[in-house]
């Protein structure tokens, strides 16, 4: 099984792609790769430059990522209430060229912040959004309170019961992988 993780954040820190690399490799004898948006830096999108440079390299790049994949694994980040502008901006890009962004891939929805709601509003847009958009949810987990429930030098979750929730999502995933192959 091969799964693409990333964090929807351009921090070079991000909490989410941390979050996004712990909960991908929970998963045994999986191929992970983890993407960094910043891979995927791109102008502001407008119209206006897509049509003075059509479509973006880096866009298909990162499409050709996600049509690798058996499982896709992301950690929004929440800037006001909403998703960062570094993810929606290849989001942008990338919905031009196959408004199927997900293309109908497994995806687990995940979110962290340093506030007890752990993301809470971006976690509804994108469970609102993303089916829209080629993504079959298949479950979702918040982190709340990041720095106290994340040990940072062990990359791990430090809060006991969210660790084991978020292995029970991992392995009831990982039993519908077996008895889908
Ligand atoms: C511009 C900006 C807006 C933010 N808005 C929110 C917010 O609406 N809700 C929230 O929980 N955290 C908010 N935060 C805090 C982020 O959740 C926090 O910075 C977190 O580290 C972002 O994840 P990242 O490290 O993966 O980028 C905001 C941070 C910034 C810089």
């Amino acid at each position: 099984m091969k799964i693409i993780a990333f964090g929807g954040s351009n921090s070079q820190n991000s909490i989410n792609k941390k979050l996004a690399t712990y909960a991908a490799h929970l998963f045994e004898n999986a191929e992970v790769e983890v993407l960094d948006l910043n891979d995927y830096e791109m102008p502001l999108f407008s119209v206006d430059k897509e049509i003075e440079i059509g479509q973006h390299e880096l866009a298909k790049a990162f499409l050709s990522k996600i049509a690798e994949a058996d499982l896709v694994i992301v950690s929004l980040a929440e800037n006001n209430s909403n998703y960062s502008v570094a993810f929606k901006n290849v989001f942008d890009w990338c919905s031009r060229i196959n408004a199927k962004v997900f293309q109908e891939k497994p995806l687990f929805l995940l979110t962290t912040s340093d506030g007890k709601r752990g993301g809470a509003n971006v976690m509804e847009i994108a469970r609102k959004v993303f089916p829209r958009h080629g993504a079959k949810i298949k479950a979702t987990f918040s982190l709340p309170s990041f720095y106290l429930n994340f040990d940072i030098s062990s990359g791990k979750i430090s809060n006991p019961e969210l660790n084991e929730q978020l292995k029970a999502i991992v392995q009831f995933l990982a039993k519908s992988f077996i008895s889908r192959n």
